[in-house]
């Protein structure tokens, strides 16, 4: 029987050696046998592309592999995985990999939501592989799941928890009492939020995994900008506390849904009952509820941050790639056929939990409960505790309404005389 023929090896590429690229090289160095077995050829690690070659790195990374020309490493590469960061080079190194031919796979939601079309475009033009696995809750397989094997189905609704860090931080207030800045600082600590976390506590890192999911589910161009976006820094310990006592978790969600008038992309804060599943989502853990017409209710849960877990995803993609340059194609290209209406913000329907301290006067009731009927929006339940001090306080839940309308209704409650303060106005879903 004839020997075959080794396959040529395939030169990877990568660009960033941080917390996701030192384990992407330290994988694809001690795991080269298993990778090439499942490739169909050997990985060869070309060089790694860093701001600055001669900063210590971890004792994995050959010192020799390191180069500050990320250009010239791309060019003559095979795959080219881009784990630095950021919009520029990011893209124009992206952009130069697949114009040179190479396949290409990226964590970088930031770039994908902001610009994934130019990408997604040019890969198709050039006919290589874009993948970008990683770029979406991590180590979780969920951008697969909803471009691929959904692809059969018709997706309604996409409700997730996709932040790590925030839902470390809510999760710390409601277990252990800590206000945010105090958990935030131990996130930080514990490295899972960023030196400024804006981009996590203010919901932009949630909101371009949001596009992208969005995009993908809906084959509708969805951008980071078209997210109606609220972070958790408005989330205080009284309302975490006040939503375990009304059996609730208050967690960050991004949501995609899909009505008859069109897209809604939103990510905020809410109230989510205890019995459903993303409320049991602890520490700096993802989860991923889909809702599909045939496939019915699915859920994705798993680590969606962090150098190994995502390398995890990375490592998957470069093994995809890799597969499709030995046995000839590539993968399937993304799809925005159906063009949807995106909706505005204030189009959402949902429900809101409102806490209101008022006069404690025969009648104060009836009044907001009228001036809240007025606007056509339904009252659920109520509760009073107090009074003190003359002062009651009101936990008012709604039945779901349009956004517009419940927001018409606060700003209204809010100018009642014996309305002291509303101290709180969550939405719930789930
Ligand atoms: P880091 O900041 O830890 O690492 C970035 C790396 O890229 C560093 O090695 C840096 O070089 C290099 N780099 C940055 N800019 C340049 C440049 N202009 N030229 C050459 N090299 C450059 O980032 P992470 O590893 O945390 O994240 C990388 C990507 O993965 C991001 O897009 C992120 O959103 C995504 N991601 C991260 C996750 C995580 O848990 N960290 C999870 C999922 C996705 P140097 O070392 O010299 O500074
Ligand atoms: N900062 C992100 C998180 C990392 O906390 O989930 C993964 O994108």
């Amino acid at each position: 029987m004839p020997v075959p023929e080794p396959a040529r090896g395939l030169r990877v590429a990568l660009l960033g050696c941080g917390v996701v690229g030192t384990e992407v090289a330290r994988m694809l160095l001690e795991q080269g046998t298993d990778l090439a077995a499942r490739a169909g050829a050997p990985l060869e690690l070309a060089g790694i592309a860093v701001r600055d070659a001669s900063r210590p790195r971890d004792a994995a990374i050959p010192p020799a592999l390191l180069t500050e020309d990320a250009e010239s490493l791309v060019d003559g590469a095979d795959i080219v995985v881009e784990v630095m960061g950021g919009t520029e080079p990011a893209r124009a190194l992206l952009l130069r990999a697949i114009e040179g031919g190479a396949a290409v796979v990226t964590a970088n939601k930031a770039l994908l939501a902001a610009d994934g079309p130019t990408l997604y475009k040019a890969a198709d033009s050039a006919g290589v592989d874009i993948y970008y696995e990683a770029a979406v809750a991590g180590a979780i397989p969920i951008v697969r799941p909803v471009r691929e094997s959904l692809a059969g189905d018709h997706v309604r609704r996409v409700l997730g928890i996709v932040n790590g860090t925030t839902n470390y931080v809510l999760d710390q207030m409601a277990t252990t009492g800590l206000d945010l800045d105090e958990a935030v600082k131990q996130a930080q600590d514990l490295g899972y939020a960023e030196a400024d976390p804006t981009a996590d506590v203010e919901g932009y890192d949630a909101a371009a995994k949001a596009a992208i999911l969005a995009s993908l589910a809906f084959h509708t161009r969805v951008s980071a900008d078209d997210v109606a976006r609220e972070g958790i820094t408005g989330v205080t310990s009284a309302d975490v506390a006040w939503a375990a006592r009304t059996g609730h978790a208050v967690k960050l969600l991004a949501i995609a849904e899909q009505t008859g008038e069109g897209v809604s992309v939103r990510v905020h804060p809410a109230l989510v009952p205890l019995e459903h599943p993303l409320a049991g989502v602890k520490g700096a853990f993802n989860a991923i509820f889909v809702e599909a017409d045939a496939a019915g209710p699915l859920m994705f849960y798993g680590q969606g941050a962090g150098g190994r877990p995502t390398a995890s995803a990375v490592l998957g993609d470069v093994v995809s790639a890799a597969r499709h340059r030995v046995l000839g194609g590539k993968g399937p290209q993304e799809s925005i056929y159906a063009a949807r209406p995106l909706l505005p913000a204030d189009a959402a329907v949902t429900r809101y939990q409102v806490r209101l301290l008022v006069a404690d006067l025969p009648g104060v009731l009836a009044q907001v409960a009228g001036v809240v009927g007025d606007h056509g929006v339904s009252i659920d339940t109520v509760r009073q505790t107090g009074p003190s001090e003359g002062t009651a306080e009101l936990l008012l839940t709604t039945h779901a309404a349009r956004e517009a309308s419940l927001a018409a209704t606060i700003a209204a409650v809010r100018t009642l005389e014996p309305v002291r303060e509303i101290t709180s106005v969550l939405r719930v879903e789930g």
